[in-house]
């Protein structure tokens, strides 16, 4: 048998809500896999409380560089506000730490450039967080899928209709361009969509619209967006923060069955739904159903797989060019909605106003508000 790896050194950076509720649960579950040795916040309160919560011997710094030089980590995991994704995500590359970033993992294709440069440089990668791909629901419909079984998918929708209140945007990083990056398309719908692409594969061209009726933010509370599919598929995006009656929904109607999931924030097998075409013999259609092991999509699940990469030595699932792929949606989606035009996949590229920043880098534009 083959010796068991050593347990990876982990630091985290950001020890507020999603870190203490999500990542460090996660870290709990694999504690055979990883050991939690530092935390990073400027915030000496939250720093505190999380040493508290985490026990044992956390080391607490108050400034990235500072931790990254005395720990040297093996894995950093990021859960500090939007804006400071890219900065920190590239000092933990550049020395050496594998990373795991919240989404969105920066705010714009540019930024994204940069730290695909520090990973080519450093031999480290960059994951970011879209904990709906790990569930063994997703893993399951995406093999389906993948292997033809369902047949050839033909239509989706991709909804993510929340309700955020004003007390929701008085928190200053949100509904900022600069700090935010965006509104939900960037910060609430990109869970669904990413895995709405993760299920169809490469987007081809996009069409868009966003507004801002209700809240009191520089950016949209509420996108739309028509999409069309490498492989022919046609689908339809929304991305809001007005909906009282919550929901996240993927549905994807494929030649020989809709595959449906249905949940909020986390799914689990019984979220997903196959509903075969008239002409599917029920004998094919029971085998599709999703394994018994149910794997809840969770934080938990993401960093199992990272870990497995990291034990590899492999490129981690959602780095690279699929992390960047979402994020380029999200561009193609602000560039559609403000311009007014089609978006075709590789064309915000450098020298595109939607390169540097999802609004357009244009201080003066907003999306159309109500009349
Ligand atoms: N994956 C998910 O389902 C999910 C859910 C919620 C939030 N998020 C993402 O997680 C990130 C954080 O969100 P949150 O709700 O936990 O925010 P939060 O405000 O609760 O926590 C952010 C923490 O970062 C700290 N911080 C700020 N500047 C810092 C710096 N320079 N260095 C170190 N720490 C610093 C803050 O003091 C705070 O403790 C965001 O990117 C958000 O989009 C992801």
């Amino acid at each position: 048998m083959a010796p068991r790896p050593a347990r990876r050194r982990v630091a985290v950076i950001g020890t507020g809500a999603i870190v203490s509720g999500s990542h460090l649960p996660a870290l709990r579950a694999h504690a055979d896999r990883v050991e939690l040795v530092a935390a990073v916040d400027v915030d000496l309160s939250r720093l505190d409380a999380f040493a508290d919560l985490a026990g044992g011997e956390v080391a607490g710094f108050t400034g990235t560089s500072a931790m990254l030089d005395a720990v040297r980590p093996d894995l950093v995991l990021i859960g500090t506000p939007p804006a400071l994704h890219r900065e920190q995500t590239v000092a933990a590359l550049k020395a050496g730490a594998w990373v795991l970033c919240e989404k969105p993992l920066c705010l714009s294709l540019a930024e994204y450039d940069d730290i695909a440069a520090a990973e080519q440089a450093s031999g480290a990668y960059a994951s970011v967080v879209f904990q709906h791909r790990y569930g063994s629901g997703a893993v399951h419909a995406r093999e389906l899928i993948a292997s033809g079984e369902l047949g050839a998918p033909l239509v989706a929708h991709c909804q993510t209709t929340w309700h955020r209140d004003a007390a929701y945007y008085a928190v200053p990083w949100r509904g900022r361009w600069s700090t935010e990056g965006g509104g939900p398309t960037m910060g609430h719908g990109i869970h669904q969509y990413d895995l709405l692409l993760h299920l169809l594969g490469p987007w081809a061209e996009v069409r868009a619209m966003a507004a801002r009726l209700v809240h009191d933010t520089e950016s949209e509370d509420v996108s739309t967006a028509l999409v069309r599919f490498e492989n022919g598929a046609l689908a339809t995006v929304v991305n809001s923060v007005l909906s009282p009656d919550e929901v996240s929904r993927v549905r994807i109607d494929c030649a020989d069955a809709t595959v449906e999931l249905t949940h909020l924030y986390g799914h689990r097998n019984d979220d997903w739904s196959y509903t075969p075409a008239r002409h599917v013999a029920p004998e094919r259609a029971a085998a599709w159903s999703t394994p018994a092991d149910d794997v809840p999509s969770s934080h938990t699940a993401q960093l199992g797989a990272l870990l497995d990469a990291y034990d590899a030595g492999v490129r981690p699932p959602g780095s690279g060019p699929e992390a960047r792929a979402t994020l380029e949606f999200a561009a193609a989606l602000y560039k559609a909605a403000f311009t007014g035009q089609p978006v075709h996949a590789g064309e915000i590229a450098p020298g595109d106003p939607f390169y540097p920043a999802m609004h357009g880098d244009h201080p003066d534009w907003a999306p159309k508000e109500r009349a």
